[in-house]
């Protein structure tokens, strides 16, 4: 059964011209994009979309980053996509967690610079995706 994650490429991977890799093992694994947008992030998105950190110690870090500069989302779409896509992405942590291979393990060295973001559960899918692509 097929079903759709949110995934976005942090202004990170777009400043770094790390896009077209991401797409690519994005479409290399046989996941298929449903839709996709290139856009700055205002802040009252980025606030919702991180709402389950708000508590944590680094969520005013974790807006001023996210609004820093465009960002690629995507709504990838395929059998497992959730769990697809957070196998390319690997680990939180880029050193720690993900390993080599993955996307963080090959190309991100900090946690707070990340490279990508993917919805972690169906429901967290659900509300990202109405929250990025209210007309998908
Ligand atoms: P993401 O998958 O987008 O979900 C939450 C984000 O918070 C995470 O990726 C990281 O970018 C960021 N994050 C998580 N833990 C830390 C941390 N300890 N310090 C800074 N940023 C963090």
């Amino acid at each position: 059964m097929s079903e759709r994650t949110l995934v976005l490429i942090k202004p990170d991977g777009v400043k770094r011209g790390l896009v077209g890799e991401v797409i690519s093992r994005i479409e290399r694994k046989g996941l298929t994009i449903a839709a996709m947008d290139l856009r700055n992030v205002e802040r009252s998105v980025a606030e919702e979309h991180y709402a389950e950190h708000k508590e944590k110690p680094f969520f005013g870090e974790l807006l001023e980053f996210i609004t820093s500069g465009k960002v690629v989302a995507l709504a990838v779409e395929g059998p497992r996509a959730i769990a697809a896509f957070r196998q390319l992405a690997g680990g939180t942590d880029p050193v720690e967690k993900a390993t080599p291979g993955t996307l963080r393990g090959d190309f991100a060295l900090e946690t707070q610079f990340n490279l990508v973001h993917g919805s972690d559960a169906p429901e967290s899918a659900e509300r990202e995706l109405k929250l990025w692509f209210p007309d998908l």
